[in-house]
């Protein structure tokens, strides 16, 4: 008799929309189809470190398609291979990669799926060097990740922050004013430019294009010119002006990585009123993208990566994270991932269509 096999999954990093789609989809094809025993472990890598887990049967699986969040529950701050404890009010860091290979060995694991980001899914590289059976599913709103066209939770984040630009369209139509539209994205423009197109951005500001705001206020003064007495800036979190730096939120000192941005609508919007003496009102959408049920393209995008994860381990195709390139779903070398955040090539069809609908990126 075949022995049976038993799979883990972990949930890292930032929460989206979708993840409970792929746990659904990985544990119901193991359960169902492959016969597998599911384990699911809590709270990302510190469940891995202190051992919390618990079996996953199909019924706890069921239901949660449209579920947002993780059932598993994630954190940003749990690193093996750098793990921070609070030693009174210090903070020490601790190599306890050697625990949680030793506990992943206990629990005698066919694979361990990582379903996370570019800090989940590079310490899952370095767990798979070591030695651990690893897959990996890109998840993330930031669509940052290298190897894959794609990750999910971005279509999801994209929606949600096009959403709130149409509502903030009508007040600042009635009241005349700038009204500025901040959103998450990390390092990257993905989702201030999808969402800025599809929500008809008069200007987009992402990290990608240091931006001028002269020229944001040219834009804005030319609008005003043609009677269109009212503008709708999207920027990007991670934005910056071309002689300037990125506007920090906060540090986190434990997480491996630290910088939380954000606030950079707030200075973009005294800016304006100073040079335009226009009023300004701005609108930060944080934590609401990542909220809430998936759209139904990251349900089945979630439900596509998690099916091909299953026989990824069947195939022992370990050391790779499920991807998409160009509409087809592949396998990607996770080494891949670790290579740095995925930015939107200034080249991109998507800013060439805006600059020719009259977008402003803030850069002339
Ligand atoms: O990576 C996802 C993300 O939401 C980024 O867009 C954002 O910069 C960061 O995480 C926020 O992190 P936290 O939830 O720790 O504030």
């Amino acid at each position: 008799m075949e022995k049976k096999k038993r799979i883990a999954i972990l949930t890292g990093g930032g929460d989206c929309p979708g993840i409970n789609a792929v746990i659904r989809a990985v544990a119901k094809k193991a359960i169902n189809e492959k016969g597998m025993e599911v384990i699911g472990i809590e709270d990302g890598y510190h469940g891995i470190i202190n051992n919390r887990y618990r079996t996953l049967k199909y019924d706890d699986v069921s239901g949660i398609l449209t579920l947002g969040g993780t059932i598993l529950g994630t954190s940003k701050t749990a690193n093996p291979y750098r793990y921070a404890l609070k030693k009174g009010d210090k903070l020490e860091f601790q190599d306890r990669s050697k625990i949680a290979i030793q506990n992943i060995k206990k629990l005698d694991l066919s694979c361990l799926v990582c379903i996370g980001g570019d800090g989940t899914l590079g310490i899952a590289y370095r767990l798979f060097e070591d030695g651990v059976p690893i897959i990996g599913l890109p998840k993330t709103i930031d669509n940052d990740l290298r190897g894959t066209d794609i990750t999910f939770g971005f279509d999801s984040a994209v929606s949600i922050a096009t959403e709130g630009i149409d509502r903030i369209h009508t007040t600042a139509q009635s009241h005349h004013r700038v009204m500025i539209v901040e959103v998450m994205g990390h390092q990257a423009g993905w989702v201030a430019l999808y969402s800025g197109v599809a929500g008809g951005g008069d200007i987009i500001l992402i990290p990608e294009i240091p931006y001028d705001v002269n020229i944001i206020a040219e834009k804005v003064k030319e609008r005003n010119k043609r009677g269109r007495r009212f503008s709708i800036v999207v920027v990007a979190e991670g934005a910056k002006p071309k002689y300037g730096d990125i506007v920090i939120q906060r540090i986190v000192r434990e997480s491996s990585d630290p910088i939380r941005l954000g606030g950079i609508g707030f200075v973009l919007g005294e800016q304006i009123e100073k040079i335009r003496g226009l009023e300004t009102r701005t609108v930060v959408m944080g934590h609401l993208l990542r909220g809430g049920p998936p759209t139904p393209f990251d349900r089945i995008l979630a439900t596509s990566m998690g099916t091909k994860a299953v026989d990824m381990i069947e195939n022992k195709k370990f050391g790779y994270m499920a991807g998409v390139k160009k509409n087809s779903l592949v396998t990607v070398p996770l080494k891949e991932v670790g290579k740095g955040p995925k930015t939107v090539p200034l080249n991109h069809p998507m800013i060439k269509a805006a600059r020719s609908l009259g977008t402003c990126f803030g850069d002339g």
